[in-house]
């Protein structure tokens, strides 16, 4: 390694994995592609999420983000000299089907992720597609986006398209990135695109999206042979803020709402009665199958793991009367979450207990600090560093604790176009120059590719 100063880190190798241990990296569309305009791409909810002014903290959107449109064999090429051995990215629906849906989907998008699959595999990273990573067609917000039933409809079609024609060289299906964010982010808290704020439409869209991940399955089986399908799910340990009976009743609430209202009904127990009680008329419609639908079985978990909560009793505040308290003494990354590795173990010890998934993969793990470029124009960045080697201790922890982890996806290969925060937070292991697109291995990077090749 070109940098030396790993004397604080804990001894780790890729030898302590499983050889088919799945090692990669994880991107999304919206947030590095750019070419918003390009081969009949159509307008996404983010697109015009962005052109509201104050939406985005630094004023900017994805219209360029990393040009990864163009440049992409170069970012490929950066994955495989890491060494992964896999690579997560999702497709831009909007450049399938530029209205969301139709007759015939737009052959150019389909032939660019194409090219890119082949790219992948021509470099030895095994494809790994997320078909939903939040850039709906805008011409389906139009119609009332997720909230409204035809929208799962118009997904099952886009991903059959997707299915047929990518089906053949990629095996490993996401059908959603993170429904609560795509719920709560976008329709509750309204910081997310489409920007509405209405408890009631955030539970609809939340429904919806899990029965078109249900409807999805079974098409991507039919259409790819071997297949794996999983989704993948923000979740968060919970800790109560205090022992009163109060503070503990509150963190089961929040809990029911931010990891159970997805695992229950995706492990088939419908959804958790205690939320639904509390829900009242807020709860979404529910048609007769939905449940068995949304309880399809997968092949996987997929976990995105970022920081625990602490979670305080209070009264009338959010859906379930529940606050997350900032707790002083902890260590933080630059966004304000918590650093805290032993949060994953047990929120994997958790998951393996209450739920039994035949495997999990971490599908997203990542930090983001105020990287600096020293006068050399290295971007020495020993707190994400160790963040990740923590991390790779943990899944290394879980795993030996028998708990089917079976991969591990970086977040993020490339600094990006971070949603609400622009490009002011940056998550890469690889720093981008968003004036000029030189990519540049952070020390975090350099020591993953180290860590991956053997080299430590
Ligand atoms: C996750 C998102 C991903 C990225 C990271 C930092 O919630 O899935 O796109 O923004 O957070």
């Amino acid at each position: 390694m070109k940098n030396k100063k790993t004397d604080d880190l804990p001894l780790l190798k890729r030898t302590d994995f499983a050889l088919d241990f799945r090692w990669g990296c994880s991107t999304s569309s919206y947030q590095i592609e750019g070419g918003v305009d390009l081969d009949g791409r159509g307008e996404s909810i983010w697109d015009r999420f962005c052109a509201t002014p104050g939406h985005i903290r630094d004023g900017s959107s994805g219209a360029v983000a990393c040009d990864h449109y163009h440049r992409w064999p170069e970012d490929l090429d950066l994955a495989r000299s890491l060494g992964t051995n896999a690579y997560r990215f999702s497709i831009a629906w909007p450049r399938i089907f530029a209205n969301g849906r139709g007759l015939a989907p737009n052959q150019k998008g389909l032939d660019f992720y194409s090219r890119m699959v082949d790219g992948m595999l021509e470099r030895g990273l095994e494809p790994w597609v997320t078909l939903y990573h939040w850039d709906l067609p805008q011409a389906l917000q139009e119609q009332g986006g997720w909230a409204n039933r035809d929208t799962v409809d118009a997904f099952v079609e886009y991903t059959d398209v997707v299915s047929r024609h990518l089906g053949d060289r990629i095996k490993h299906w996401i059908t959603h990135n993170e429904p609560w964010c795509t719920a709560f982010h976008g329709n509750y808290e309204g910081v997310h695109a489409p920007g509405l704020k209405d408890v009631k439409t955030a539970l609809q869209v939340c429904h919806n999206v899990l029965v078109s991940h249900g409807l999805a399955i079974p098409v991507i089986r039919r259409n790819v042979p071997g297949a794996r399908v999983g989704a993948a799910l923000s979740l968060h340990p919970l800790q109560p803020a205090s022992d009163s009976a109060q503070d503990v009743a509150a963190t089961k609430r929040h809990d029911g709402l931010r990891n159970r209202w997805f695992l229950d009904p995706l492990h088939g127990r419908g959804y958790p009665a205690d939320i639904w009680r509390i829900l009242g008329d807020k709860a979404p419609v529910v048609q007769d199958g939905d449940l068995a639908t949304i309880a399809t079985p997968t092949d996987f978990l997929g976990v995105n793991y970022y920081f625990p909560e602490i979670v305080a009793d209070a009264p009338g505040v959010g859906v379930m009367s529940t606050q997350v308290i900032e707790s002083d003494n902890v260590e933080r990354t630059a966004f304000g979450w918590e650093v805290s590795p032993e949060g994953m173990v047990t929120l994997l010890g958790r998951l393996a207990k209450d739920y039994q998934p035949a495997e999990i993969y971490l599908t997203e793990n990542g930090s983001t600090y105020d990287d600096v470029l020293s006068p050399e124009g290295n971007i020495d960045d020993v707190e994400r560093r160790r963040y990740l080697v923590r991390h790779l201790q943990a899944t290394r922890e879980i795993v030996a604790q028998g708990i089917p982890v079976k991969g591990y996806f970086a977040w993020s290969l490339l600094d990006n176009f971070e949603w609400a925060e622009g490009y002011i937070r940056r998550f890469g292991l690889t720093h981008v120059d968003f004036e000029t697109q030189q990519r540049r291995l952070k020390l975090s990077g350099e020591w993953y590719g180290a860590f991956l090749k053997g080299e430590l």
